[in-house]
């Protein structure tokens, strides 16, 4: 198993960002938000404030949010639009959306400073089924080969929706404890009696393909859920409804505190039964969060050194564990 320190404390947290969350594509919001040229999307990746916003050209660019100047930030975190170019909210230097700094607004004559040497940092952007990704390494593979088998174990099965609602959660334990319950089906019993009535708990699969988690139950008659869930590498899942899916972003925001951002995609011709879906959805959030906080309290005491993972259940812990003490030096 990974080393108890390695959920607890900044040192930990700061090789996670670097080695994992800056080396990974990143879910970052629906396409769909950003239609008119100068709509953005900006948001922190593995603690770097970036920006991604459709061109003129109909394409998207993704920059670092941080000016060439003193570092200020071109937009403040969240959407909008920043009309045909950034504007540096601290002294209001201006960059085209290709990332060249057009103006370095009333800077005064210097002789040796050539505004070409100071262009916006850019990222990878790439979309799948109407969801932004953004890679923070340039030399990462393409976000096809992450996706990959999802479209081969799902195709069409997983449908096109609007985006319906947008839900935030914060869990206090470290986003490794979150990811590592989510990769489980063992705790369902104890954790979420409920689930039983919904879909068949005892018939829970987990099978890894490529670096993707499936989790299959059957669904029963009368459930909400359509009993498919698919985790992708490193912290973003997939959660399948009847009539509609939710994607689950799980992002460390401190050593131990996660945020959880829930973007449920729904059939417009379903809203009458989103208020179920998100009574079961909340509830499970709720008891996740309960169990995952417990934990952390318990890793922080310090009494439990490390355990045994079951080869029935927990195999892909194993798998998940193994890769982030590969990428982050655990
Ligand atoms: S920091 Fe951006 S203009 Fe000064
Ligand atoms: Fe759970």
């Amino acid at each position: 198993m990974l080393p108890v320190d390695h959920y607890t404390g900044q040192d930990a947290l700061l090789a996670d960002r670097l080695g994992i969350l800056r080396r990974t594509w990143q879910f970052i919001g629906d396409a769909a938000s950003l239609a008119a040229p100068g709509d953005y999307l900006a948001d922190e990746i593995g603690g770097a404030p970036v920006v991604v916003v459709r061109n003129a050209e109909g394409g998207l660019a993704g920059f670092h949010n941080v000016c060439r100047h003193r570092a200020g930030p071109l937009v403040a975190d969240g959407s909008g639009n920043c009309g045909e170019a950034f504007t540096c909210r601290y002294h209001g230097w201006r960059y085209a959306l290709d990332g060249r700094l057009r103006a370095a607004t009333d800077f005064g004559a210097a002789a040796d400073f050539d505004p070409r040497d100071f262009g916006l940092f850019p990222v990878r952007v790439e979309t799948w089924r109407g969801l932004v990704f953004v890679n923070l390494d340039s030399a990462a593979a393409p976000l096809a080969e992450l996706t990959a088998p999802v479209d081969a174990a799902w195709g069409p099965r997983l449908p096109t929706h609007p985006l319906t609602e947008r839900r935030v959660h914060r869990i206090g334990c470290n986003w490794k404890t979150y990811v590592e319950n989510y990769l489980e089906g063992y705790h369902l019993p104890m954790v979420h009696p409920e689930f039983d009535a919904d879909i068949v708990v005892a018939d829970y699969q987990v099978r890894i393909e490529g670096s993707v988690v499936f989790h299959s139950a059957p669904a029963r008659d009368a459930s909400v859920n359509a009993g498919l869930w698919a985790w992708l590498w490193p912290n973003l899942a997939i959660n399948t409804y009847r009539h509609g899916f939710m994607v689950e972003r799980m992002t460390p925001v401190g050593a131990s505190e996660t945020q959880l951002d829930y973007f449920y995609f729904f059939d417009p011709a379903r809203t009458a039964e989103l208020a179920e879906m998100f009574l079961v959805s909340d509830r499970v959030t709720a008891q996740d969060k309960q169990i995952c906080e417990a934990v952390r309290r318990n890793l922080d005491a310090g009494i439990y050194g490390g355990g045994v993972l079951s080869p029935k259940h927990e195999q892909a812990l194993v798998w998940f564990q193994a890769r982030v003490a590969a990428m982050s030096g655990a």
